[in-house]
């Protein structure tokens, strides 16, 4: 099995560049499933259900989200429909809207789906080394193909979950926090794992916001509004997996990293 994961893909500058670079990576990966983080797709903020549709159109299966999962009010529109492919973390309370993880089928072929948040210079969500406990207990009966998105800030709460989960999940890659890390691997019990995907959206940027903005931040100390630049050179991230269908352990982890100075095909 093969997966193609795209990491935080933020604002219309981040979305034009997936829909670009999606027909091309497909072809070359020929994923059975796709799953992009999509928590910054509005904006910076949230996704509206316009954007979650254009996303399902473009050709992605599956849709994963974080801290920005409630940014923009429109998500409540659509996060409770029946047939939802998009997930919140999981670790939200109990009875928070949206599901944290589903199992998804292409061609009889099953992988289950998991969206999980940190909690290290995070908000205190549920533990989310328990809560993948108990839903690796209800998704393990369908599959062995399961695929984690941990929401992270801290390199070392994504390394401990890659660690705590290896041997139990096919691959776990970590987002939020922008930049892709050079640690792509398959940890000794199978598990494949990077501790951040990085970002889809504006290249000339801090984390996918207008530059400008943000050094203006550090110097006057004071708050700013984040704009997200709609023009200029763009860069899209992410990584592909392949994993034995049967046990769903991982045979190959390579990062995806597209932009100016690394176009696609010159890897
Ligand atoms: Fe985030």
């Amino acid at each position: 099995m093969k997966l193609l994961f795209i990491g935080d893909v933020v604002g219309s500058i981040g979305r034009n560049m997936l829909s670009e670079s999606l027909p091309a990576l497909k072809r070359k990966y020929r994923p059975q499933f796709t799953i992009v983080n999509g928590e910054n797709a509005a904006a910076g903020r949230g996704i509206t259900e316009k954007i979650y549709k254009e996303f399902l159109q473009s050709g992605v299966d599956i849709i994963t989200m974080g801290n920005h999962t409630w940014d923009n009010k429109d998500i409540f529109t659509f996060v409770d429909n029946e047939k939802v492919k998009l997930l919140r973390p999981a670790n939200f309370p109990e009875g928070t809207p949206g599901i944290g993880y589903k199992i998804i089928a292409i061609n009889q072929q099953k992988i289950a789906v998991i969206n999980m948040q940190g909690r290290a210079l995070m908000n205190s969500l549920d533990d989310p080394f328990r809560k993948m406990d108990e839903i690796l207990k209800i998704v393990k009966s369908e599959t062995n193909c399961i695929f984690v998105d941990f929401h992270a800030e801290t390199t070392s709460e994504k390394q401990a979950m890659g660690w705590y989960l290896d041997g139990q999940v096919s691959a776990v890659v970590g987002t939020h926090t922008h930049v892709q890390t050079n640690d792509a691997r398959i940890l000794p019990q199978g598990t494949a794992y990077l501790t951040d995907a990085g970002m889809t959206g504006a290249y000339d940027s801090i984390l996918g916001v207008e530059k400008e903005i943000i050094i203006e931040k550090f110097i006057s100390q004071m708050p700013v509004r984040h704009e997200i630049p709609e023009q200029g050179r763009k860069i899209l991230s992410g990584c592909f997996i392949e994993l034995d269908s049967t046990t769903g352990k991982a045979l190959r982890i390579e990062n995806i990293l597209i932009n100016d100075d690394q176009p696609f095909g010159s890897e």
